[in-house]
């Protein structure tokens, strides 16, 4: 393909900037301490390394909203098969691969068309749920909460299996993130573990092929996640960016390897009414080589309403937020993204309380 389909095109201001600077800032943390650990300990007998840990995550969630981890005990094999059977399945035919597309009533399975911000992302992908009964509204024109369903590919046979298995190890680490978190606001470590409880996460497959005009277009444009936590990983080729909170400029996330980056999502940004902020982040392309990374969305149930929480708001610090329903925002988010709209998607500074 020598010309690239208007769609993609970001508009001036949003085009990649070919300088790049690399973020060597982004702290990585050694989850060690932990790594033993099914669940932390509530409060008390916490160690002198475990306390260093939690003062790093709540550094790190306040400058940047971003971190990465490393032995963080989740199994690398288990992510390298997931990793193997992605570029397999990317590399089937497009029509054997629509066989498992998502549509207005599935929204799980393969993609090639999202948009973000109303621009087309440079990316194909696939989406599953990581419990096997999920349940969410998926259209702002039905908020009743539905089922959803895996759509698995005939081939790679294995895929199934092998991501069960990976989005059962992530999710033991997405309730320590989220346990190291409550414990950095100073909440219990079991604090938020409850809105978890049905947890409606899911795991996308995200492929990146070549683009001939990688100054014109993003593998994913500029946004925030909308959930609570992300987990991602990310091959050798490199391509995410980071808006740097003191300076509001573009860093580049360089790869380290058997490392997972973890962003703060909208979510906690409102739970903890503003103090760890969802950064904003996108992703270069490039002309030469295909990348693939693997997010986990950590989204709590639909029914969770989300609101600041009531322990960090004083009268110094009043709730900035409005409470909303999570199953109504997602519902609203996928609608934007399954098509071109002329409305901006949903934002939780629309729920922003303003004096
Ligand atoms: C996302 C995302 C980053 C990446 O899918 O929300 O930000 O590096 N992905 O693929
Ligand atoms: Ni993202």
């Amino acid at each position: 393909m020598g010309e690239v389909d208007p769609a993609f095109i970001q508009a001036f201001e949003h085009r990649p900037t070919p300088t790049i600077i690399e973020a060597d800032g982004i702290p990585i943390l050694d989850l060690s301490p932990i790594s033993s650990l099914d669940h932390l300990p509530k409060t008390h007998v916490i160690s002198k390394d475990m306390a260093n840990l939690i003062a790093e995550v709540g550094e790190a969630s306040e400058k940047w909203g971003f971190f990465q981890v490393i032995n963080h005990g989740v199994p690398l094999e288990k992510l390298e098969k997931l990793e193997l059977l992605a570029r397999k399945f990317f590399a089937l035919p497009l029509e054997e691969k629509k066989k498992v597309t998502r549509n207005e009533a599935n929204p799980l399975g393969y993609y090639d068309t999202e948009h973000t911000k109303n621009v087309r992302d440079w990316k194909e992908v696939f989406d599953f749920t990581v419990k096997d009964t999920t349940v969410m509204p998926i259209s702002p024109e039905q908020l009743e909460a539905q089922l959803l369903v895996n759509q698995w590919p005939d081939y790679p046979p294995e895929l199934r299996e092998v991501a069960k298995e990976y989005a059962e190890e992530v999710e033991k680490l997405a309730f320590k993130l989220l346990e190291l978190i409550a414990l950095s606001l100073g909440l219990s470590a079991d604090r938020l573990n409850d809105f978890f409880k049905d947890h409606a996460s899911f795991i996308r497959l995200n492929h990146y092929p070549p683009c001939p005009a990688p100054q014109l277009a993003l593998g994913v444009g500029r946004h925030k996640d909308g959930g609570a936590l992300t987990i991602l990983a990310q091959d050798g080729v490199g391509g995410l960016e980071v808006r740097r909170k003191s300076d509001g400029k573009w860093v580049r996330v360089k790869p380290t390897p058997g490392a997972f980056i973890i962003n703060v999502g909208d979510i906690i940004q409102v739970w903890s009414n503003d103090k760890y902020e969802s950064v904003e982040h996108r992703v270069m392309v490039n002309s030469q080589k295909d990348r693939v990374s693997i997010p986990f969305f950590f989204n709590p149930a639909h029914y969770v309403n989300v609101k600041p929480l009531e322990e960090l708001l004083n009268e110094h610090n009043r709730a900035k937020f409005k409470e909303y329903n999570w199953g109504e925002f997602f519902a609203n988010r996928k609608r934007s993204n399954f098509k071109k709209l002329n409305v901006e998607n949903i934002q939780i500074s629309h729920f922003r309380i303003t004096e």
